[in-house]
């Protein structure tokens, strides 16, 4: 067997390597069979487009819902959403595929779910009107029920990012108020800020319209096992690191993975984790996000930076006198920069406490604060 490393980091994991998140599943199925309308929250990597695809597949697989991932990562455009709602039915297989191939060929639009579809002629003529595919795209479900008898689910992943396209809300409740019957929504976003003005202001299109459901940080004893059986799996030892690693990660599943990886690349097969292993694999990583952290960081208002620093070094008292003198803060300027910094999903509230969403984002700030921002070691 190749001795492949056992924890990704970089991108969605496949459904059987889906660690726990069965109670959210089995929620947002039950949700969806009942025709409600879910909002998914977790703040970035916390493994929303992971757990998006597993509760679809098994949807799938119990032949009870048609899945349908539409990724809205960066759109700015009705053409631009036109084009991923397109490209997510194009990932179905079978007859639900035939039967809708069949249906868009009638709409006369371009749309195919083949290579040649609304995507490359919207491309090759830019000046293409979308706004008519958009629409057949959006009552494909009815259509779909129509001819199948199958209920929909349509999980629209990056949902925060329709904000930057018109009114597609409200052209979106259009639609879907009409699809009780036929269709299930799932909107899914990282942004909270962006998130409450789509669904929490009065008079936006979806205001008050889907159940909200929260995606929180992976319990210790679980990620502690899911790290030791992939360890074990290919013969190597975690245990006597593990605690550490678990202080670090405190819980968020994409840290937790992504040190997991480095600690394995640091041990032979046939070997055990020991403390030097860890120390390294820990640099290693600091040392990888650590330009991650300095666009980010160069990217915020420095009233948010002081109120970050506040809540780094002082994190028991962020708002007293003292924490505030050190960084130079007004109270009034930390409440409003540690509210649009939760608004951005880099602080959260937790048991009446504001803490970091990222442990990592914590260390490399108090890096920075000592003057050394992560890369003591230019070799590691
Ligand atoms: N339930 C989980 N089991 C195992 N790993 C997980 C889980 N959830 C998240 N991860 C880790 O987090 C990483 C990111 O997962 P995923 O892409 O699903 O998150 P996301 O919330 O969609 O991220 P983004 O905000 O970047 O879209 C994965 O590569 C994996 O390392
Ligand atoms: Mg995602």
């Amino acid at each position: 067997m190749p001795d492949v490393n056992p924890f990704v980091y970089s991108r969605p994991v496949a459904p059987e390597n889906v660690l726990d998140r069965e109670p959210e599943i089995s929620q947002l199925l039950s949700l969806a069979r009942g025709g409600h309308y879910v909002r998914l929250y977790a703040p970035r990597r916390f493994g929303k487009t992971s757990l998006l695809r597993k509760a679809l597949a098994e949807a799938e697989r119990d032949g009870e819902l048609v899945p349908v991932l539409v990724d809205l990562y960066g759109v700015l455009s009705y053409a631009d959403v036109t084009i991923r709602i397109e490209r997510a039915y194009s990932h179905l297989h079978g007859p639900i595929r035939k039967t809708i191939e069949s249906i868009l060929r009638t709409t006369g639009l371009g749309l195919s779910l083949g290579a040649p579809g609304i995507s490359v002629k919207l491309q090759l003529e830019p000046r293409t009107d979308p706004l008519p595919a958009l629409h057949a795209l959006l009552d494909l479900p009815e259509r779909v029920a129509e001819r199948s008898g199958s209920r929909v689910l349509v999980a629209l992943d990056e949902f925060q990012d329709i904000a930057k396209v018109g009114d597609f809300d409200k052209l979106l409740r259009s639609h879907i108020q009409h699809q009780g019957e036929v269709a299930s929504y799932i909107f899914c976003g990282s942004e909270p800020g962006m998130m409450r003005e789509l669904f929490d202001v009065k008079g936006r299109p979806l205001y008050g319209q889907a159940e909200p459901l929260r995606l929180g940080r992976l319990p210790d004893d679980e990620i502690a096992a899911y790290i030791v059986e992939r360890f074990a799996r290919t013969r190597r030892g975690a245990d006597r690191v593990l605690d550490a690693l678990l202080a670090t990660a405190r819980g968020h599943p994409q840290r937790a993975m992504l040190l997991a990886h480095r600690l394995w690349d640091e041990v032979a097969p046939g070997k055990a984790a020991d403390e030097d292993d860890w120390q390294t694999a820990l640099a290693r990583t600091r040392n990888q996000v650590a330009a991650e952290f300095d666009a980010l960081w160069r990217g915020l208002e420095a009233n948010e930076q002081r109120a970050l620093r506040a809540v780094a070094l002082f994190p028991d008292a962020p708002y007293g006198a003292r924490a505030l003198g050190a960084v130079d803060l007004k109270k009034s300027g930390a409440h409003y920069a540690v509210r649009s910094l939760l608004a951005k999903g880099e602080l959260e509230e937790e048991d009446g406490r504001t803490v970091f969403v990222d442990p990592l984002f914590e260390l490399w700030l108090r890096d920075v604060q000592r003057g050394s921002p992560g890369d003591e070691d230019a070799s590691v």
